[in-house]
């Protein structure tokens, strides 16, 4: 037990070279079910980070609540609780099931398998603008424009100002790192997205069209709407987590295709693996972190009791690596199957929404760069966002060359 005291896998300066990976394998083989001392409060703060437990946690939403906050060290005023609990992310069955089922629909497997020649034009052209520059940031070049242009569409954003729902995704991505309430800059984006939406909303209700921000301003079929702060908070949801975070596994994944040479030939000559180099890229970069639940009431996880009222963060980028579920964890096999990865979360009723139309995304991107790239050449090491939420990178310089 002897390294346990000066593991904190909350402190986002942790994640700046990567996943605290040595963190993670002390504590699932040591204390998987872990109270950090420096984090005494009265609410306690548990880690974690096996793969059964994360699973355990995710689907048990009447034992571990969503609803007294997800964001894993945040601290809030009791109006910023309030207004946060108005998002579905931040809400328990049976009231979370009423607002997922106005956007389940539009990710089903059906709906995303037709939008799939569309994202293939749109890998298509991001490429050949990419190759015809050549060098340049990854991010920009192919990882940043696909998710904005497929999440601007899916809600009805004119495709002009994807930019926008970038610049506030970012803003708020560089404050993940448990003080967003208090970092300005993220404050300022929130209040001119929801400004937004809200111009957008207007637009939608004199004219409606087939996307989901039209949706989301109809009436139900008991009649009844969104209030403001409502739309506001999904419009707020479904940018954020539908491009912040495919777009951290598009860029990590060539991240590690740079690092895995053989495996990016391997892609290479065989095309048809891209459906499972999806996945293991999801399972390798674990864009998501982790999110946090509060215990409804005392409960044993992990041979620990847990008082009603603790907080409990779930670690979906330790669960990944767990040693008793994936074969050679850290062995980076875009082969890899089966791959149980709790990347989209652990099940449950907040499994992620847009995973099937996500795994689409990086299939066909990486089917497209794996056809026409020869090498990504790194010019730089890349840097990672400083965050204990998002397993992010901020800039990757690269040199592509045509196959
Ligand atoms: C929820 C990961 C892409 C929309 C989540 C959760 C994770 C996650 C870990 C929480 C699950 C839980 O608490 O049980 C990812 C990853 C993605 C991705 C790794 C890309 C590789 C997307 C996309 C969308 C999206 C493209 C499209 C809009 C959502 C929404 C939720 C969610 C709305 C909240 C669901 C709820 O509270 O019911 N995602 N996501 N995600 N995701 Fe994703």
């Amino acid at each position: 037990m002897s390294a346990l005291p000066t593991v904190d896998v909350y402190d986002p300066v942790r994640y700046e070279s990567g996943i605290p990976h040595d963190d993670f394998r002390v504590l699932r083989a040591q204390a998987p079910v872990f109270r950090h001392p420096d984090h005494e409060r009265p609410d306690g703060l548990w880690a974690v980070t096996r793969h059964a437990d994360v699973m355990r946690v995710s689907r048990s939403p009447e034992l571990f609540s969503s609803s007294r906050c997800t964001a894993i060290l945040a601290e809030m005023t009791e109006e910023q609780h309030t207004q946060q609990r108005l998002m579905m992310l931040n809400m328990d069955p049976p009231e979370h099931s009423r607002l997922r089922s106005l956007v389940n629909r539009g990710f089903t497997p059906k709906v995303v398998g037709r939008m799939a020649e569309r994202l293939q034009d749109a890998c298509d052209t991001i490429v050949d603008s990419a190759l015809a520059v050549g060098t340049g940031d990854f991010i920009d070049l192919c990882a940043a424009d696909l998710p904005l242009i497929v999440i601007a569409e899916l809600m009805g954003v004119p495709i002009e100002d994807r930019h926008k729902l970038f610049d506030w995704s970012n803003r708020l991505a560089s404050a993940t790192d448990g003080r967003m309430d208090q970092n300005g800059d993220a404050a300022v984006a929130v209040l001119e997205a929801y400004a937004y939406a809200n111009d957008l909303g207007a637009a939608k209700r004199a004219c409606p069209a087939d996307d989901i921000v039209s949706r989301l301003i109809a009436k139900d079929d008991q009649g009844e709407e969104l209030s403001e702060l409502e739309f506001d908070l999904f419009f707020l949801l479904l940018m954020f987590a539908g491009n912040e975070t495919t777009r951290n596994a598009i860029a990590g994944g060539m991240q590690a295709m740079i690092d895995h040479p053989d495996q990016w030939e391997r892609l290479r000559e065989n095309p048809g693996l891209a459906p499972h180099a999806a996945d293991e890229i999801v399972r390798w970069v674990s864009p998501v972190n982790g999110f946090r639940r509060t215990a409804t009431r005392d409960v044993e996880l992990g041979g620990q009791l847990i008082r009603e009222n603790d907080k409990v963060v779930i670690f979906y980028a330790s669960a990944n690596f767990d040693e008793s579920v994936f074969e050679d964890p850290y062995t980076f096999d875009i082969g890899r199957s089966p791959n149980p990865h709790l990347g989209f979360g652990g099940g449950g009723p907040h499994f992620c929404l847009g995973r099937h139309l996500a795994m689409l995304e990086v299939e066909l991107m990486y089917r497209t760069l794996a056809a026409r790239v020869r090498r990504v050449e790194p010019l730089r090491p890349p840097n990672r966002l400083r965050s204990n939420f998002v397993n992010g990178v901020t800039s990757m310089p690269v040199r592509l060359i045509p196959a």
